[in-house]
């Protein structure tokens, strides 16, 4: 793209800033430059060329240069915003990628920027601002993009995408919605309404949205996310089969690890597998620990229970079909969620097991599940961490309780763990006739470095 810029050829000055163009399927190259550029497109191009050849601090001194002879060209303005973006990333800076967002913004703000400039330039900053994190600022300049450009797809898309960065799910839906209004193909679209049906629970109407957008292969759409999403909607309005097919298209793609490891923060080299022995995940230490005091553990939830039953509340990701299911969270992301003296002595337990409390992608939680309960076949966010559950009151009355982890479907036993990696899909049925409780401790994944474990971003 940075090469159109040296391909200029037209030099006929017009009225509305922007050089004419000649023919009328010219290359919107034209259209980027101003006359306010002509005196310098030499320079420029000069310029240019240190930038593309990665001599960025030259090429930043150089645009300045130019912006101090010729403070209203928008292509000098515009070339010192990419050198500092370029700079920002060489150099990791906060601080030069806070330049180049201002330089961008500037470029914007002359009176004879050309049109498709100024598009291209708050798009850019934009993008940058939403990597900084500064999302509310980014959908200010999305506004001002959709002010400007109100019937471009790709802009009204990316407003879409900042309404979504804030939460803002319902302006989100408007957005995608103004886009398929006129472009009804446009699969960015399509993808992100149905992302956003589906999380908003209507699962039907998430498919014809989700599954059209999908096979458009368009810029954007291939993201695990979407086939996430589209499959789960699909099993969950009974059309297994194709659900099926989605996941296994998605791993195809190389989306998913597999059609049922579906997480999408992984870390590629890690073994992987449904279930574990203790030896197999490193952790009979801990599962002996846990074994051996298992009735103290139980003690303790069975009082809070009693006494404290607003601990346990109910589970919020929509991951049940019917039924009551409800958890009680003592760690989380590698932090204590809990006044332990609530249970004291499972605290102390977990203190001891620095693999699972500073697990900072999972949780340790007790997980309380009533009769007639079905939670949907999901998986976890991550392949980084194992679950460890310890059986603490598991009923054999009725049809009895059950997990199944990818093809392999297990019971729990009491005082005793079963380790599984839940980023394979698995499913829960609670069949018995009283409550099943467990107590479920993550760890670390044993092929993680102690440098991974300090570094990988928390979930
Ligand atoms: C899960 O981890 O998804 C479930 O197995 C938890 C539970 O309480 O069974
Ligand atoms: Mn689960």
């Amino acid at each position: 793209k940075q090469q159109r810029f040296l391909d200029h050829k037209s030099s006929t000055a017009s009225t509305d800033n922007t050089v004419k163009r000649k023919k009328k399927n010219d290359s919107v190259s034209d259209s980027l430059i101003s006359e306010k550029d002509l005196p310098i497109l030499n320079l420029l191009n000069e310029a240019e060329k240190l930038l593309l050849s990665k001599q960025t601090s030259k090429a930043k001194d150089a645009f300045q240069k130019l912006i101090n002879s010729n403070p209203e060209s928008p292509r000098a303005r515009f070339g010192k915003a990419e050198a500092l973006n370029k700079q920002s990333e060489e150099e990791k800076s906060n601080k030069l990628l806070q330049e180049c967002i201002q330089a961008y913004g500037e470029v914007a703000q002359l009176q004879n920027c050309p049109v498709e400039l100024k598009k291209k330039t708050l798009l850019l900053k934009a993008d940058r601002q939403t990597f900084l994190g500064h999302l509310k600022a980014a959908l200010q300049t999305k506004l001002q993009l959709a002010r400007e450009f109100p019937t471009d797809a790709n802009v009204v898309n990316q407003l879409g995408v900042g309404y979504l960065y804030v939460g803002k799910n319902n302006k989100a839906k408007q957005s995608f919605e103004r886009v398929l209004q006129s472009h009804p193909g446009n699969g960015f679209a399509l993808v992100h309404l149905g992302f956003i049906t589906k999380i908003q629970g209507d699962w039907k109407k998430s498919i014809d949205f989700l599954l059209p957008g999908i096979h458009t292969l368009a810029e954007g759409t291939q993201q695990g996310k979407f086939y996430f999403h589209l499959g789960d909607a699909l099993h969950r309005t009974n059309r297994t089969e194709e659900a099926k097919a989605i996941y296994k298209l998605g791993a195809e793609r190389g989306l998913f690890r597999s059609k049922y490891q579906r997480s999408l923060y992984n870390v590629e080299r890690l073994k992987s597998r449904p279930y574990w022995t203790a030896q197999q995940a490193k952790v009979t230490d801990y599962v002996k620990k846990l074994e051996s005091n298992w009735k103290i553990i139980r003690d303790e939830a069975m009082k809070v229970m009693d006494v404290k039953k607003g601990l346990f509340v109910k589970e919020e990701e929509s991951l049940k079909n019917t039924g009551e299911w409800r958890q009680f969270t003592l760690f989380q992301r590698g932090k204590k969620e809990v006044d332990c003296k609530r249970v004291p002595k499972t605290c102390a337990l977990l203190e001891q097991m620095p693999n699972a409390i500073g697990c900072k992608r999972g949780q340790i939680k007790f997980s309380i599940m009533m009769p007639g309960t079905h939670v949907w076949p999901h998986t976890g966010p991550t392949n980084c961490r194992l679950r460890m559950h310890l059986g603490l009151v598991i009923p054999q009355t009725g049809d009895g309780v059950r997990i199944r982890c990818a093809d392999d479907i297990r019971t729990w036993e009491e005082g005793k763990v079963l380790i599984f990696d839940d980023s394979y899909e698995h499913e829960v049925w609670q069949n018995a006739e009283t409550f099943r409780l467990i107590l479920i401790v993550d760890v670390w994944h044993p092929d993680l470095s102690e440098r991974e474990k300090r570094n990988l971003m928390p979930i």
